[in-house]
């Protein structure tokens, strides 16, 4: 049985397995003991500096980013009261770049019947008239799972502060016979097609993945449809499903309404089972209401993911000031939960990334917000460096912690490229990555960057393509490997690693990092295949830390061209 397989199968295996202890059933850890404990001072040394971070406690799913009269406006699942899961409520930011932020009052939190026992995660979508309004779900009294809405309870406030939960409407939906009413969350923003608002609801049905449709004419009366839009056998609970049309060609965006020929569509879903998003690139089918994968996509564990490291419960949105499709990530902590506890935070998200269609149109690609180049500082470059077998050389005079890296490799030959043995798998990039590590020599590469490197290298953390060959074309992995990311022990530390859908005519790789004390956040090829890794170094910290461009691979290689930045801490808006 194919490596891949049997990792599926005993993931499903845990999931049948796993026991819910009768709490409600969102599949966050659960620490009564810690829920409410608030924190006595927070601990600086691995909190990020640019990234979305508020000043303690925890934080899980995006929610409901949009853009509104010049500000752009996001939410997400907050503990005010403590480092782990617990005490959800909707907390709100706001920012006019999407990188200094200035922190408002909870929008959301249990106030009602229909989400006494929580507020959880949702979407926003922009009615006609300019008028926004979220959908969440809420968890009753009985742990049902229901969708509820609210809206601004002022337009004409900028900053949208204050949210109301329109009297005697909610639940907008609740579960029908037949629902999982434990397993029936996270409405997506809704789209408007021949009279009627249309949104799913992530659920599962038996072990069957679930993206619930339902249409409504006016926002408040919903009704489900007869099918779904899609769903997928063995695939578990669909957590934060995302569903958008994407044009064919072009980094443009589109108002999640639009559709024609010059649109594909995407379905993403955050997979329980498993803990990662996946996505498929697909037709939506408006005459039957569904969505249909292409043929060089896949549903479940096997298929696309947005990032190959440590990255859930995203959701995109619309940014009609730029036109660009903006992707928000949830990035977890790798570290221990007592370390969190005593950290007094825990959580943080993604840098937004804009997403468009690879033109070879089987998957997405993805870059950094430009807005974030304005906390580049100091700049430094290597050009036509040549990386020789074993060669580490230092980027030196930026400050390595709190950086971005932007790196184009050359690739004289490749000739002594090693050679794709069969027996692994093209689908568990993180296996092949755990085999041959950063130091195991292969012909092309392992070659690219050592980040928050100690100056001995006791820690580092390597992001680095290695190429292999299969009789038909080129391999290119790109891992992130956290295996010596720490000299401590008890953290979570993989070998994260995905393939990159390249042609190696140009003999070029481009990896772009960028290293936040704590996370490492990588875009390779241009944003083909992108990898988040959590890592705490306990040497390679603040000036401590060191960046290097490194080549274990027999054939040189050569770095055509590298820039890397400082960065500088975003303010808080004004
Ligand atoms: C995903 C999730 C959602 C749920 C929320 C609760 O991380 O489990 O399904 O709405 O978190 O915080």
């Amino acid at each position: 049985m194919a490596v891949s397989k049997l990792l599926s199968l005993t993931l499903f295996i845990t999931f049948l397995c796993a026991v819910n202890n009768g709490r409600v059933e969102a599949t966050h850890e659960i620490y009564p003991q810690f829920q409410s404990l608030s924190a006595v001072s927070v601990h600086q040394l691995h909190r990020t500096a640019f990234h979305f971070q508020p000043p303690k406690n925890w934080i899980n799913d995006p929610n409901a980013p949009m853009y509104y009269n010049g500000i752009y406006h996001f939410f997400y699942q907050y503990n005010p009261k403590g480092a782990v899961w617990g005490n959800i409520v909707w907390a709100h930011s706001v920012s006019k770049d999407m990188i200094n932020w200035k922190a408002l009052e909870p929008a959301i939190y249990p106030s009602h019947r229909f989400d006494r026992k929580g507020a959880w995660s949702g979407s926003a979508t922009i009615l006609p008239g300019n008028k926004p309004v979220i959908l969440y779900t809420g968890v009753d009294p009985n742990d049902r799972q229901v969708q509820n809405s609210a809206v601004p309870a002022n337009l004409s406030d900028p900053y949208l502060r204050k949210w109301i939960k329109p009297a005697g409407l909610n639940p907008v939906v609740d579960p029908e016979a037949g629902v999982n009413a434990s397993a029936f969350r996270d409405p997506t923003t809704a789209w408007w097609l021949s009279g009627h608002w249309r949104m799913v609801v992530g659920s599962k049905r038996n072990h069957r993945g679930m993206a619930y449709l339902y249409r409504s004419r006016d926002f408040i009366h919903w009704i489900k449809a007869k099918h779904p839009l899609h769903s997928a056998p063995r695939t578990g609970m669909w957590e934060c499903p995302d569903f958008y049309p994407i044009l064919l060609s072009g980094k443009q965006g589109l108002d999640t309404s639009v559709l024609g020929k010059q649109v594909k569509h995407i379905l993403k879903v955050s997979l329980d089972v498993t803990r990662y998003d996946y996505y498929t690139v697909g037709t939506y089918l408006t005459d039957e209401d569904r969505y249909v994968p292409d043929n060089t996509s896949i549903d479940g564990w096997a298929g696309l993911r947005y990032d190959y490291g440590n990255f859930y419960a995203s959701k995109t949105f619309f940014d009609p000031a730029k036109k660009r499709r903006i992707l928000w990530g949830w990035v977890n902590e790798s570290d221990t939960t007592s370390e969190d506890v005593r950290k007094g935070w825990a959580g943080i998200q993604a840098i937004p990334r804009i997403v468009w269609l690879d033109p070879n149109q089987r998957q997405l690609m993805q870059w950094p917000i430009q807005e974030l180049e304005t906390l580049r500082g100091t700049n430094v470059k290597m050009n036509h460096q040549m990386l020789k077998t074993g060669d580490h050389i230092e980027v030196k005079g930026i400050s390595a912690a709190q950086a971005d890296v932007d790196v184009t490799f050359y690739i004289p030959s490749l000739d002594k490229v090693e050679a794709f043995n069969l027996g692994w798998s093209l689908t568990d990039a993180q296996l092949l990555c755990a085999k041959k590590g950063s130091k195991v020599q292969g012909g092309i590469g392992p070659f690219g960057l050592l980040a928050l490197a100690s100056e001995n290298l006791e820690e580092y953390t390597p992001v680095f393509f290695r190429i292999f060959k299969s009789s038909q074309k080129h391999i290119v992995l790109l891992c992130s490997d956290a295996r010596s990311s720490s000299l401590k022990d008890g953290l979570y530390k993989p070998s994260f690693a995905g393939f990159v859908d390249v042609d190696l005519t140009d003999k070029k790789l481009s990896l772009r990092s960028l290293i936040d004390h704590s996370v490492v956040e990588s875009f390779g090829a241009g944003g083909k295949t992108c990898i988040t890794s959590r890592v705490y170094p306990t040497l390679a910290v603040l000036e401590n830390a060191h960046l290097y461009a490194f080549n274990n691979g027999t054939e040189t290689i050569i770095v055509e061209n590298l820039n890397a930045w400082s960065m500088k801490k975003p303010l808080r808006m004004n």
